[in-house]
């Protein structure tokens, strides 16, 4: 940037420009060094380990269920055939995207952490300040109270209607809620609809003998022994 070899116009060179304009605690309007770094970590965290969970449950599932693979798919080839996934294709994708949203159901990415500054009432409870809350999640989502008899199958065909239509109450959160919701869902989304789109237009895919079905919640969801997976070129 010194050099005027860069374009501020990526994350990385705004939030460079914005160190630039010098420390806040130092009389400046810009941000530290070390928040520059806390960005990115946040960035990598919550845009790379999310997407990856989603990518890698998704190929479980679709392996543990090959008629849900097999739409999949047959709608990958009618709507963007052999070529490369244009961004309007993506868009088309519907089956798909009832994949993902059933995933995100049952394997949510992230437990959301929250802890009060002050005392804090929650419904009938006060909370006094200090307190860590978590939110996990992937229980609100299997709560049968919630998503009927079959809240703990995989069945993408309750998400035909939309998300509104899915649930007996409005109990659907796999990117969070209110002003810290997540800023890039739809970039998470279309990250995904790429990936696996280009996977099913190449390979069908199978459980390893050696995959051990364990999601294991820090705070990403992850396969705890990972995802092996056997690909068979089409
Ligand atoms: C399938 C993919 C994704 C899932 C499931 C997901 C999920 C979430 C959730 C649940 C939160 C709320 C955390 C909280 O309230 O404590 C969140 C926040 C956030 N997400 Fe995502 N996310 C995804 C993709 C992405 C991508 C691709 C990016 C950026 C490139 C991103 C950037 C962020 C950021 C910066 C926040 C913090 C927002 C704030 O605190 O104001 N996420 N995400």
């Amino acid at each position: 940037m010194q050099r005027g070899e860069s374009d501020n116009d990526d994350i990385l060179g705004l939030l460079l420009k914005a160190r630039n304009e010098g420390n806040k605690s130092k009389g400046g309007r810009g941000i530290s060094t070390d928040d520059v770094i806390e960005e990115c970590k946040e960035f990598y965290l919550a845009g790379q380990d999310t997407t990856t969970a989603l990518l890698s449950w998704t190929l479980v599932v679709l392996c543990m269920h090959p008629e849900w693979q097999d739409r999949a798919r047959n709608e990958v080839f009618q709507v963007i055939g052999k070529n490369k996934p244009k961004f309007d294709d993506l868009n088309q994708l519907k089956i798909m995207n009832m994949i993902f949203q059933e995933v995100l159901r049952l394997y949510p990415a992230l437990i959301l952490y929250r802890s009060t500054s002050k005392s804090t009432k929650l419904g009938d409870m006060t909370i006094p300040p200090g307190v860590q809350l978590r939110v996990p999640i992937y229980l609100v989502h299997r709560n049968p109270e919630v998503w009927g008899d079959g809240a703990l199958m995989f069945n993408p065909e309750r998400f035909s209607e939309g998300v509104s239509k899915a649930a007996k109450e409005p109990l659907y959160f796999p990117f969070g809620w209110g002003p810290r919701m997540c800023i890039d869902n739809n970039f998470g989304m279309v990250e995904a609809k790429l990936v696996l789109s280009q996977i099913l237009q190449r390979f069908w895919f199978e459980l390893s003998p050696s995959y051990k079905h364990a999601p294991h919640v820090t705070l990403v969801m992850k396969p705890q022994y990972g995802a092996q997976i056997i690909l068979h070129k089409l």
